[in-house]
């Protein structure tokens, strides 16, 4: 019986391609101020950033991250909550940041239809490591099976939709290479 939950949900694993995602609660993300907007499903884009903090390689220095990033935002920007959908930290970890359901600040315009996902740290100079880039692209997979992107969907960085340099030159010509980039 335990041999067959394992399978079955090693399956299920495989099947929706989803990765784990460390939860707000887990990072001890503060409640959302005010309720930002719902989003649609089968969203068109899925919107590559860098954060421009410093890197994190573990739980407890990702959480610092996250934790200043989402206060940055609440308290100077006066935004809702954190800004990105998820994050990314080089512990290989995709954390929730508005998540699945709510509509994020990040790119502009094309905020309520696209998913905006932020490697912590800058990337300008390098790339994320590959414990990073994989979790990632597991998460952009995930997001089809899941319906929240569509299977045509475009992979774009922050600087294709926005005048900004995000998400860094060494991770832009990387992600040129991704799956469904289109500039
Ligand atoms: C990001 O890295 C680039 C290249 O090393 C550097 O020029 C830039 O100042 C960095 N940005 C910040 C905010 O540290
Ligand atoms: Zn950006």
């Amino acid at each position: 019986m335990l041999h067959l939950i394992v399978v079955l949900s090693a399956l299920c694993a495989v099947t929706l391609g989803c990765p784990s995602i460390v939860s707000r609660a887990a990072w001890g993300a503060r409640p959302p101020r005010c309720n930002s907007p719902v989003m649609q499903s089968q969203r068109p884009m899925a919107i590559i950033h860098h954060t421009v903090t410093p890197s994190c390689y573990s739980l407890a220095s990702c959480k610092r991250q996250l934790l200043g990033m989402q206060n940055y935002h609440m308290n100077s920007q006066k935004w809702c909550d954190i800004g990105y959908n998820f994050l990314i930290g080089e512990d290989g970890q995709v954390y929730e940041g508005r998540g699945w359901y709510r509509v994020g600040v990040h790119a502009g315009n094309v905020n309520p239809s696209s998913i905006g996902i932020a490697f912590i740290g800058n990337f300008s100079n390098r790339l994320p490591n590959s414990k990073a880039i994989n979790a990632a692209k597991n998460l952009i997979q995930c997001a089809v099976s899941r319906n929240r992107l569509r299977s045509n969907y475009a992979l774009r960085g922050h600087r294709n939709v926005m005048n900004t340099a995000c998400p860094g030159n060494t991770l832009y010509r990387n992600i040129l290479a991704w799956k469904n980039f289109r500039a």
